[in-house]
């Protein structure tokens, strides 16, 4: 998969420039959906969009806001989506291995950009795991909150 779909607020807007930058001379095919400036915006805008998309495609998405928590807890609102906020190369693989994380948060004031970069990349050379426990807990996490 090389599409992304990537979004940000102004506290992540520079590190998202870096990122799609460096994704884009790697081959993927990136697309953001803002926001467009360092100018104070609400991340839950930019995070719905981008989700939507992610959960309605094959893509990976990733989000930035100064923390990456914000964003994160806006995503796992929306219906298909599995994001997870990842803060080293170890969690980042394993949010792909063991969770299927179809997105990423990041925090543009936490994590600086070659850190984010390798991040980035252990999470997109990540695959999910073919054992039949974490299939069955994804299929867990995908239903829960549906049942009441
Ligand atoms: C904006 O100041 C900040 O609250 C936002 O970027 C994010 O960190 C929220 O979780």
């Amino acid at each position: 998969m090389k599409q992304i779909i990537i979004g940000s607020d102004h506290g992540g807007f520079d590190l998202k420039l870096f990122l799609t930058e460096y994704l884009r001379t790697k081959g993927y095919e990136v697309e953001d959906l803002g926001c467009d400036s360092r100018e104070p915006c609400d991340y839950p805008e930019y995070t719905i969009k981008v989700a939507e998309k992610v959960a309605k495609s094959q893509a990976n998405g990733i989000l930035v806001c100064g923390t990456g928590i914000g964003m994160c807890m806006t995503a796992n609102k929306i219906e298909g989506i599995r994001a997870a906020l990842v803060y080293d190369e170890y969690t980042a693989r394993m949010s792909k291995q063991h969770n299927n994380a179809n997105i990423i948060c990041l925090g543009g004031r936490t994590t600086a950009n070659e850190e984010a970069r390798s991040i980035v990349d252990a999470w997109l050379g990540a695959e999910f795991s073919a054992e039949e426990r974490h299939k069955r807990r994804v299929d867990m996490v995908n239903k829960a909150g549906k049942t009441c």
